[in-house]
């Protein structure tokens, strides 16, 4: 597919340059007739034939697991990123005392599950900025650590962590590493097949090009056995129909036994119909087009004399984020040019994704030239 039908499959592109998914992701209109076809099945037959609803689950599982290197029952649906992170921490083998480090840069959903549900727990808060996981948790580890979360990629400045090389670093000392991957997933490749991640988080709405309220947790297979049975339900045992309840089907004994009732099926077949989109095209094929629009964008606005707060050496994520004396009236500018970012703490973040051009690029680095703000 060249870049011109790519981008008939996101509409937005027509009405804007939408280089904001570090905010939210554009549903491609692959995804959105999914959604229409459930609202047929749910219109006319109020719900799917059993034989078929279980194959599009597992099938919407193997096509996750795809891209993260993962196997399909490590992978459990869930309506966001910070539930996966409540599963996550909820269930590891923790008891009271236990010390979690948690990256100081964390966007808020992590902070707020971390800090009013887990009230037994020793937290402490470390930044990362600048320097490698490996090198921050070295400095804090005590025989009180269990657990390392972090944001795979820091939604402000963009910096990303090699999560293998931390994960890795982490077991050889008995702690588990917990990631937020929504800034990450979906931009980025992830390969979790060397088992170094333990439970990875991530929502639909950004990078996977939505819908929201949906998104999936990663449980590493390593970890089955240990977990607690905390947010399982229902329909985290497995049922084949549902003609006599009396008779209960044993759980899951992997992911899906966090799957607490019913699925928001239209959401997940949306979600995975996108990531088909991704794994169509290759996630190093995705990453790489994001890359050169990442780099082209820098350029330019260095030319333009911003301050770029993005690293520009290591890993690279989608974002480029930068600081610019004007930001609130460059930002409006921007609207008014229907380019659409995002204006963060004074800083002005911006997110391409494989279907942007260098065209667009220069048109919005164009309206950083002073005569326009
Ligand atoms: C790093 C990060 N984590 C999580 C979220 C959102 O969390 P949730 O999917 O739980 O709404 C965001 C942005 O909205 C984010 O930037």
């Amino acid at each position: 597919m060249n870049k011109k039908e790519l981008r008939q499959q996101f509409p937005i592109t027509q009405k804007f340059t939408y280089l904001n998914h570090a905010g939210t992701g554009p549903l491609s209109s692959r995804a959105r007739k999914v959604i229409d076809d459930c609202l047929c099945i749910y219109q006319q037959q109020a719900e799917f034939d059993l034989d078929d609803y279980w194959r599009r689950i597992h099938n919407a599982r193997l096509i996750v697991a795809r891209l993260l290197g993962a196997q399909c029952n490590e992978i459990a649906f869930t309506a966001n990123t910070s539930e996966g992170i409540f599963i996550g921490l909820s269930n590891l083998p923790l008891k009271g005392g236990d010390k979690i480090i948690v990256m100081d840069e964390v966007f808020p959903a992590v902070r707020y599950v971390v800090d009013n549900n887990f009230p037994h727990l020793d937290k402490i808060y470390v930044s990362f900025a600048g320097r490698s996981g490996v090198d921050v948790v070295s400095r804090y580890l005590d025989d009180h650590v269990r657990v390392v979360v972090v944001d795979y990629v820091q939604y402000l400045s963009g910096s990303m962590i090699d999560i293998d090389e931390l994960g890795k670093f982490l077991h050889e000392r008995d702690i588990y590493l917990v990631v937020d991957g929504i800034q990450a997933i979906g931009a980025v490749e992830c390969d979790l097949s060397r088992g170094n991640v333990d439970i990875l988080a991530c929502g639909a709405a950004k990078w996977l090009l939505g819908p929201s309220g949906i998104g999936f947790v990663y449980v590493n297979k390593g970890l089955w056995q240990d977990l607690k049975k905390i947010h399982t339900g229902w329909l985290g045992a497995d049922w084949r129909d549902f003609y006599d309840c009396s008779k209960r089907p044993l759980m899951y004994e992997d992911a899906r036994k966090f799957e607490i009732g019913t699925r928001n099926v239209m959401g997940i077949l949306a979600l995975v119909e996108n990531i088909q989109i991704i794994l169509e095209l290759g996630i190093q094929h995705v990453h790489n087009e994001i890359i050169v629009l990442k780099n082209r964008l820098r350029e330019e606005l260095k030319k333009r004399g911003c301050t770029i707060i993005t690293p520009e050496s290591g890993p690279q994520s989608g974002i480029l984020t930068i600081q610019h004396p004007e930001s609130n009236r460059v930002f409006q500018r921007l609207i008014e040019s229907k380019v659409m970012i995002s204006l963060r703490s004074g800083n002005l973040r911006f997110s391409p994704h494989f279907y942007n051009t260098v065209e667009e690029i220069e048109f919005a680095s164009r309206q950083f030239d002073p005569r326009y703000y």
